[in-house]
């Protein structure tokens, strides 16, 4: 109970120290609410501004990849490397402690499988109730920017985005390739940009030749994918130039899971996007750990 009497006096009210205004750190990010700003701030280190996101959404269209049989032994031993985990919920509630307590970037879209003849087909699978369940501090939606299915795309991710601004979540959105379609400068500038001005407040894409071009025109933070797997000194030197050209971290999945030492990897990426190591240094740390 609330004491009327005996209580000490309030008198230190700091008048020799104005309230410190502060900007907030993510780019695009300043006029979001707390809450958004707080799930920002799960993802982004505060420290270097950026972000260490784990991908392992990849069954949800490709089934068990290699690296991936056993989410419930693969996930754990990285999870510390990692900043954010991403992945669909079926993953994280079977395979995912909740001990971990990492910034969760959970996949909502449901898309086609590898076996489908056209993979830009999806639709919203997981209602933001069941994100708000899964304490996401990211919603991911996949959009397929030039597809016949672009306009199916931005309705999904405009969806989750109005979801996502009424609870304070933050929207990533995904530029997703297909076959057909280019990986160009001109094309990722396109795709990053119209994301953003749809409202996602995060975007994820693939390096390429001009990136920071591609940064420059984007007003959200792009964190990059790895892509199919490559030798380790070649991916941490993709990392390295995106970071060097404005890249806001990366969203990693087989790279790091079907990196000969996973955990290795994963800490030499973590050098290069949070300690500004060299694309050498990084490699060299991951020899030494392996
Ligand atoms: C595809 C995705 C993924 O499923 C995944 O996250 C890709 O990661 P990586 O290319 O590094 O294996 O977002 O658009």
């Amino acid at each position: 109970m609330v004491d009327k009497i005996g209580n000490i006096l309030a008198k230190d009210y700091g008048l020799d120290r104005p309230v410190e205004q502060k900007s907030f750190y993510v780019k695009g990010a300043e006029h979001c609410d707390w809450g958004m700003k707080d799930r920002l701030a799960r993802i982004f280190d505060p420290k270097s501004g950026r972000t260490v996101m784990l991908a392992f959404d990849h069954g949800y269209i490709m089934g068990p990849t290699a690296g991936l049989e056993r989410l419930d032994l693969a996930i754990p031993p990285l999870a510390p490397y990692a900043d954010v985990l991403m992945a669909t919920r079926g993953a994280i509630k079977s395979c995912v402690p909740p001990t971990f307590n990492k910034a969760i970037a959970l996949r909502c879209t449901t898309d086609t499988s590898v076996l489908h003849e056209d993979l830009s087909y999806g639709h919203v699978g997981v209602d933001v109730e069941d994100a708000i369940r899964l304490n996401a501090s990211c919603i991911v939606v996949q959009t397929f920017v030039g597809s016949k299915n672009e306009v199916g795309s931005f309705k999904n991710l405009s969806d989750m985005i109005n979801a996502g601004n009424r609870y304070g979540i933050p929207v990533m959105g995904v530029t997703a390739v297909g076959k057909e379609m280019e990986r160009t400068k001109r094309y990722f500038q396109l795709a990053t940009r119209i994301l953003a001005e749809l409202g996602a407040q995060v975007i994820k894409t693939y390096y390429c030749e001009g990136f920071e071009e591609v940064t420059a025109a984007c007003p959200v933070p792009i964190v990059i994918a790895g892509g199919k797997k490559t030798p380790e000194k070649e991916v941490l030197e993709m990392a390295y130039n995106a970071i060097r050209d404005g890249a806001a971290g990366v969203d990693m999945g087989r790279n790091i899971f079907q990196s000969e030492n996973p955990a290795a990897m994963l800490r030499a990426v973590r050098a290069v996007v949070h300690e500004n190591a060299s694309a050498e240094e990084a490699y060299d740390l991951f020899l030494s750990l392996k």
